[in-house]
């Protein structure tokens, strides 16, 4: 969600009107006639466009001894006059619990490799293999966390329908907006994380996701749901969110399943907040009891996998607009009086993937990253 806070800073953009659900065109509706789509190296290609967008390439970690980090490259073209690229890391309960190590730097001399699969930037590299199945990831870009880590595809990657893109505009011949993810659901991860008090040895698992936002971050959605659940056996990933009233409401939730080096299902997905309790009266609606499901890719109405229960306490809270000048927060804070915030949350075998696997059903504890994000 960072490239949230940093597309922001750039847009003092205008209140849209309201087009209606007929303005959207979800990828869930491609998801009808075709559930997904394994990916290629072809569509891992850093696509650069030379208009507003932000793409974002993430690795998300979880270490058999239970740390949880993350590390991010994101590019983005603001109004097609500048490009900025950004390479983000943290490392939760670096300190003890809730005391992170976030590192946020600016990159410089960006660019790609020939096949655009591989970024390179001053002190920083992310590269794709020759096969297209594993990610070298190298930053000495920040002596709080130098990276060194090797990410390698389990399972197939995939995106939902066709392209894994939902667009915008009312015009279908010519959407003026769109998001796509892709996934890589289950990964090895290994290499170190290094900050100056610790070395992390990264022996575990990985999960990778694509992101290209073709938009105002906060004319696309106004709210997110974003899982990532690792058990021994299987991998649940889930990306949703929510427009704003201008394309009305409309929710898009998609991810899938992977079991070792297969894809169960991939499709439509639904993440509900049974429960929610705000800190104060004035606040979000924290959630507190989770129910996410992932779909049958036939037509999506029986629920293939359930994760069920109670979150963690949140790990961390974040205010989306914390460094930004006041006047794009008052802008953005109008419609709800509420700042933008991101509700992190992370556990190790205190919730329950529950899978219909063929003819069985099982059931697996596992490591949980979820985050809860309210725009508006
Ligand atoms: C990064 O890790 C690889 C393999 O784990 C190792 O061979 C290499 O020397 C490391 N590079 C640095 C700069 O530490």
């Amino acid at each position: 969600m960072n490239w949230f806070k940093q597309q922001l800073a750039n847009v003092v953009g205008t209140e849209e009107p309201e087009y209606g659900p007929s303005a959207i065109r979800p990828v869930t509706k491609q998801a009808e006639t075709k559930p997904y789509s394994i990916l290629s190296k072809d569509d891992l290609r850093w696509k650069a466009l030379d208009h507003t967008n932000v793409e974002t390439e993430t690795f998300y970690f979880f270490t058999d001894d239970g740390m949880t980090s993350w590390v991010q490259v994101i590019y983005s073209n603001v109004g097609g006059i500048r490009t900025t690229c950004q390479f983000n890391s943290k490392i939760f309960d670096h300190e003890g619990p809730g005391k992170h190590q976030w590192c946020s730097d600016q990159l410089h001399n960006f660019g790609f490799d020939e096949p655009q699969t591989s970024f390179y930037a001053d002190s920083m590299a992310m590269e794709l293999n020759e096969a297209g199945d594993a990610y070298t990831i190298k930053s000495a870009r920040n002596e709080d966390c130098i990276i060194n880590l090797t990410v390698t595809r389990k399972a197939p990657g995939f995106q939902v329908g066709n392209d894994g893109t939902t667009y915008f505009g009312p015009d279908p011949a010519e959407p003026w907006g769109s998001m796509r993810h892709a996934f890589w659901p289950r990964c090895s991860v290994t290499g170190t994380m290094q900050t100056p008090s610790k070395t992390y040895e990264m022996k575990g698992r990985g999960m990778y996701v694509y992101a290209l936002q073709g938009m105002k971050p906060h004319h696309l959605a106004c709210r997110w749901n974003f899982v990532n659940f690792q058990t021994p056996t299987y991998s649940a990933v889930l990306m949703e969110y929510t427009t704003p009233q201008s394309y009305g409401k409309t929710v898009v939730s998609v991810g899938g399943i992977a079991k070792d080096d297969e894809l169960v299902t991939a499709g439509l997905c639904e993440a509900k907040h049974v429960t929610s309790k705000p800190e104060t009266e004035n606040d979000w609606p924290e959630p507190r009891t989770v129910s996410f499901e992932w779909k049958d890719q036939h037509d999506g109405k029986t629920v293939v996998g359930e994760i069920n229960g109670d979150l963690p306490p949140k790990s961390d809270r974040i205010e989306v607009l914390a460094h930004l000048p006041g006047f794009v927060k008052s802008f953005i804070q109008g419609a709800t009086g509420l700042k933008p915030h991101i509700f992190q949350y992370s556990s190790k075998d205190q919730l329950t993937l529950k899978v219909k696997d063929g003819e069985q059903e099982v059931s697996e504890k596992g490591q949980l990253f979820c985050e809860a994000t309210f725009i508006s």
